[in-house]
């Protein structure tokens, strides 16, 4: 199996699967969470780079808020077409389905493959990305701008917290101070007076 080739593959197959999402699960998302797990990855010395690599390409590929799949229909084809084990791909998907904030609540995962790529995500829904990602999102789904603000509250500031690896902890922190400087920006723009 060519590794960087299937790497390269994933990408091209992610960035026509995603590319008229204007909602923040568009490809560029995708790429950017491969980018932050491949950061985290470095100083993880015993993860497996190509379940992590794989998973966070692929990780919106059949994201239950984009497709109505309840078993990875669209990364297991990927990946089968592409001459991946059974094994590999198992792998890879029990990483994907613990991204999910909504559907993890509360559930450490149980891998370090699937504790990067979660991580890897949520750095993605903080600092001045998540904010824009936030909005997009927000008004792709009709929500107001007060409602989208309240998603800051319910779930963007909490994710500092909830990281599992050290470099992500790290990584975090600017980015939730921003969220934080943001949100007094915004209260004070918004305060009646
Ligand atoms: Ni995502």
């Amino acid at each position: 199996m060519d590794n960087e080739k299937l790497i390269k593959d994933a990408i091209e197959y992610v960035s026509k699967l995603l590319e008229n999402n204007a909602g923040g699960h568009d490809a560029a998302h995708s790429l950017r969470v491969y980018n932050n797990a491949l950061a985290i990855a470095e100083n993880e010395p015993g993860c497996n780079l190509t379940v992590v690599s794989l998973a966070a390409i692929l990780h919106d590929a059949d994201d239950h808020k984009l497709f109505d799949h309840e078993n990875n229909e669209n990364t297991r084809e990927f990946l089968k077409e592409n001459g991946v084990s059974d094994e590999l791909t198992e792998e890879i998907c029990r990483a994907i389905n613990s991204v999910s904030f909504s559907k993890n609540r509360g559930k450490k995962p149980e891998t370090i493959e699937s504790m990067i790529v979660q991580d890897a995500d949520r750095l993605d829904a903080m600092g001045a990305i998540g904010i824009a990602r936030t909005f997009a999102y927000g008004g792709e789904h009709g929500r107001s701008i007060v409602e989208s603000v309240q998603h800051f509250h319910d779930k963007l500031l909490l994710l500092k917290d909830e990281m599992n690896t050290e470099t992500a902890k790290k990584l975090a922190e600017s980015r939730h101070s921003f969220l934080l400087e943001y949100l007094s920006h915004y209260d004070e723009e918004t305060a009646s007076k």
